[in-house]
């Protein structure tokens, strides 16, 4: 895997936006300003007075090398002038080059004075500040351009928003993860522009960043047919054995190639009951029989059944056995196959067994999705037009217009990079996993009471328009909000109305069962920041709101 690194002039964020997209990536962040201070046990500018720029630059050159050496994949931000070093621009080669620029006169104002910064010196006032900054960046623009595998505007940008602009564009690189190729392999140009810059043509490669447990997802069309030289980069070591997990009716198959000695396929049958522990136990019993052993791999192609039964498997099969999944329904490839989370039903309940175990890699394959029933499509969209209202990094409130103007590859992408940075941040759902659960508050309480004849996507669908209704009673949005969630929900074809027959009383009564509403009535409700748990709703709002979606 590559390094990434940001290059730019000082003042143009590279430590910040560094810093944050580390996080994302859960890489290491290294500021080589830092260590070539650290090393020299003094300040930098100390170091352009004893030892002159030429001093600096062969400790810069050295700390740079040391970094890229590293087999730790890191995000690093690099010196202003290191590009200005043969050698320098050389080593950046092997990285992923990020270039925030920043026109001078916007540095000028960030930057305020020269102090601290040697190659400032001397530029006192406004105007001689502005000269030195247009002269480096005359100089050095050249550089910048030469390394850069991703230029970035960043003159109105916050380093959230810089961060947040370069993950998605990463995202959308081919082959850089892993190192296979060059950047541009997966078919796109180099990534130019703003904020709105348009992606490559190659798979989407999104990293939910969880340490040690973190794991790619890539999307698009014949992704699938990547499993085979994917398992070396996704695996501790390349397995003997692989199990396919798939469901009856699936019809989607993956090909392993040569790279294992040994590949079986299981399958499952289709439907709800067979989402239980007699399965799992059957399934272990016949990977028992195959000879799998930790060191091997479990494929699970399907949809949210199957991921959620072969990955509960695996998490269990020899107290777990690595596991790939390849999602083949829209809901599995924007929610299920992303997040850990594996379990079946018991009589007693759905999901009540399960266990968090992340997948090694996901391949989100939009192709297979051609063959998907449209009550299946369909069911997925509920989920989709939840994840309008969910923002990344840079928007808690989300953009709901700006995502239904993307082609639906690059929407899943879009569902599956705010899924991965949720995920990151709240694994096991103690706090902000649970903005997930957007809409399906009154969506579970329609499941329950049944006989509506909803599927989980519709009533999802219905939840999600309640919800602003809720929410705008509260005073949390506005009338405008609670359509735009109408819009969005009806753009997708999906119900926006309670179905006929259903009893405000009891959904109210269901809402304090739901086992994700801690308490008794936790909504999640959008409002200025977007969406998040609020306790304790008046049951006569609940009431009202039912109403008002009759
Ligand atoms: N783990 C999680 O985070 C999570 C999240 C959401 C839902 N889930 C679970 O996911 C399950 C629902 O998943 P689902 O909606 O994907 O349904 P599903 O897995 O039951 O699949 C629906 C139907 O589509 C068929 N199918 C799947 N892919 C196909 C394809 N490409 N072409 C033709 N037919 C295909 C299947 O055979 C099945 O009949 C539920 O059990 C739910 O609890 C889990």
């Amino acid at each position: 895997m590559r390094h990434i690194a940001l290059v730019g002039m000082m003042g143009s964020g590279k430590s910040e936006t560094g810093r944050r997209l580390a996080l994302v990536f859960g890489r290491r962040f290294v500021d080589c300003d830092e260590l070539v201070a650290a090393g020299a046990g003094c300040p930098i500018p100390e170091i352009f007075e004893s030892e002159g720029e030429a001093g600096f630059r062969r400790r810069e050159s050295e700390i740079l090398a040391e970094v890229l050496a590293s087999t730790e994949p890191s995000v690093l931000a690099t010196g202003g002038g290191v590009v200005t070093v043969a050698a320098n621009r050389a080593l950046l080669a092997g990285a992923v080059v990020c270039w925030l620029r920043v026109r001078p006169e916007v540095l000028a104002t960030r930057l305020g004075d020269s102090s601290g910064r040697p190659l400032l010196a001397g530029a006192e006032g406004d105007e001689a500040l502005m000269a030195r900054l247009r002269k480096l960046t005359v100089e050095r623009d050249r550089w910048y351009d030469e390394v850069a595998d991703v230029v970035l505007d960043t003159d109105e940008l916050s380093a959230r928003q810089a961060a947040s602009a370069l993950a998605t564009r990463l995202s959308h690189l081919g082959g850089w993860m892993t190192g296979e190729g060059d950047v541009e392999d997966g078919g796109g140009e180099r990534e130019r522009g703003g904020t709105g810059g348009e992606h490559g043509t190659g798979p989407a490669r999104i990293r939910v960043g969880l340490g040690k447990r973190s794991y790619d997802v890539l999307v698009g069309p014949g992704v699938r047919h990547l499993l085979a030289r994917s398992l070396a980069a996704a695996l501790p070591a390349v397995p003997r054995r692989v199990a396919v997990v798939t469901g009856d009716g699936i019809g989607v198959e993956v090909d392993l190639g040569e790279t294992v000695g040994a590949v079986e396929t299981f399958t499952i049958a289709a439907g709800e009951r067979s989402k239980s522990l007699a399965t799992v136990e059957d399934l272990c019993r016949r990977f028992a029989r195959f000879g799998l052993t930790r060191g091997d791999a479990v494929v699970a192609v399907g949809g949210g059944l199957v991921t959620d039964v072969a990955g509960f498997a695996a998490a269990v099969y020899h107290r777990g056995v690595p596991v790939i999944f390849v999602p083949t329904t829209l809901l599995g490839q924007i929610d299920a196959a992303i997040g850990g989370k594996t379990g079946v039903n018991l009589p007693e309940g759905k999901n009540l067994v399960g266990a968090f175990w992340q997948p090694s890699l996901v391949l989100c394959d939009t192709e297979v999705l051609a063959t998907l029933p449209a009550a299946e499509y369909r069911s997925g969209l509920g989920e989709m037009a939840k994840y309008h209202f969910l923002g990344g990094a840079d928007s808690g409130a989300g953009d709901a217009a700006a995502m239904a103007e993307l082609p639906l590859e690059q929407r899943i992408a879009r569902c599956v990079t705010l899924k991965a940075e949720i995920v990151a941040s709240d694994e096991r759902e103690s706090g902000r996993r649970m903005l997930l659960n957007y809409g399906h508050t009154l969506a579970h309480a329609l499941e329950i009471a049944g006989g509506f004849g909803l599927r989980h996507g519709e009533a999802v669908a219905v939840g999600l328009v309640y919800a602003a209704e809720v929410a705008q009673r509260l005073g949390r949005i506005d009338g405008d909000r609670v359509a735009e969630h109408r819009q969005v929900v009806s753009a997708y074809g999906l119900p926006v109305s309670l179905p006929a027959g259903t009893e405000a009383g009891e959904l109210i009564d269901l809402f304090g069962r739901d086992k994700k509403a801690v308490g008794d009535l936790t909504l999640v409700l959008d409002g200025p920041r977007g969406p998040e748990p609020v306790r304790g709703v008046d049951r006569v709002v609940l009431a009202e709101a039912l109403e008002a979606i009759r």
